[in-house]
C-alpha cells in the first residue's frame, strides 16, 4: 500500500492534519474541517496528537541518555513541530546521527530546512530501499533506534507490519532498540473517529488491539514498563487515559 496525497490543499492531508491536532500551523482549511470532524466525536484525538509526542521525548531521551544510542532513524516522521527527534537526542548528544525518512515530498520539504538531520523519501514498503540508503547515513555496526511512531495503522495486514520491523532490525547491531507507538482500538469513540477520517476523505487509519501491537515487540526485550499506553511509559507524573499504546524493544 502506498500513500501519495501530493499537494493538494483541498484534500485532507495525515501530516498536516496531525500537525493541526498537534497545535501546529503548517495546516490548510481542509485539514482543519476534517481534523474537527474527527475530534467532535473523539475529542482526545487532539490529545493523542499531544500526548504522542512527549512520549517521543521520553522515549528518545531514555534511549540518548540511558541507553547510549548515538544513532535514530525515524520513519514516518511527519512535518517538524515542536521538540522533534533531533532537538531531543542531539540536546543530549550534540553528535547524535538523526535520519527522518517519509514517502511524503512535501513532509521531507519542510523537514529540509532543519539542520543536522538528514532525510530519505521513502516508504516503509520497501525497507530494503530504506536500508540501502540509510546505510550510507548511520553506521550499522553501533546500534541504532528505529522509530515508527504512529504511523503503522495505513498498513491493514499486521504480518506485513511485522516484516517490515524484522526487516529494518537485522542488519543493525547488537544493543539496538525498536520505538513503536500506534492507536488502539480500546474505546467505541475512538473507533468513530477512525471511521469519520476514512469518511471525511482522510486516509484510513486502522486501530488495532494493545495484544496485537505486542507482537511487534517479538523477539526483541521490552525496556521498561513495556507495551502501555502512551502516557504510562515512564511518566513524568500524573497520567491520563489515552487509547495509544507504545514501547521501547532492545535487540540482543
Ligand atoms: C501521523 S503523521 C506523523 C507522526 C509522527 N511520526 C509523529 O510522531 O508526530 C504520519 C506520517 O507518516 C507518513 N507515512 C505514511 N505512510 C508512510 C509510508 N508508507 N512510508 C513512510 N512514511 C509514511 C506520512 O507521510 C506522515 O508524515
Amino acid at each position: 500500500m502506498t500513500y501519495a496525497e501530493g499537494l493538494d490543499p483541498d484534500i485532507p492531508h495525515a501530516a498536516r492534519m496531525w500537525n493541526y491536532w498537534m497545535g501546529g500551523t503548517d495546516n490548510f482549511p481542509a485539514d482543519r474541517a476534517t481534523g474537527d470532524a474527527v475530534a467532535q466525536i473523539y475529542p482526545e484525538i487532539a490529545l493523542m496528537a499531544r500526548f504522542s509526542r512527549q512520549f517521543l521525548i521520553r522515549a528518545v531521551r531514555y534511549l540518548a541518555a540511558e541507553a547510549g544510542i548515538p544513532q535514530f532513524l525515524d520513519i514516518g516522521t511527519g512535518l517538524p513541530t515542536m521538540q522533534n527527534t533531533h532537538e531531543v537526542a542531539q540536546g543530549i548528544h550534540p553528535d547524535a546521527r538523526i535520519v527522518y525518512v517519509d514517502n511524503d515530498p512535501m513532509v521531507l520539504a519542510h523537514a529540509r530546512s532543519l539542520a543536522s538531520t538528514n532525510y530519505i523519501l521513502g516508504d516503509y514498503h520497501d525497507p530494503e530501499a530504506i536500508l540501502a540508503e540509510a546505510a550510507m547515513l548511520l553506521d550499522f555496526g553501533r546500534p541504532v533506534a528505529v522509530m515508527f511512531m504512529g504511523v503503522m495503522g495505513y498498513e491493514p495486514d499486521l504480518g506485513v507490519i511485522r516484516s517490515i520491523v524484522d526487516t529494518m532490525l537485522a542488519p543493525m547491531a547488537s544493543g539496538s532498540h525498536l520505538v513503536f507507538w500506534d492507536g488502539t482500538n480500546t474505546t467505541p469513540e475512538v473507533v468513530a473517529g477512525a471511521e469519520k477520517l476514512a469518511e471525511m476523505g482522510g486516509v484510513p487509519y486502522l486501530l488495532r488491539s494493545p495484544a496485537e501491537l505486542a507482537t511487534v515487540f517479538d523477539g526483541l526485550t521490552l525496556v521498561e514498563p513495556g507495551l502501555v499506553e502512551i502516557t504510562k511509559w515512564r511518566p513524568a507524573g500524573e497520567t491520563e487515559h489515552i487509547d495509544a499504546y507504545g514501547a521501547v524493544g532492545r535487540k540482543s
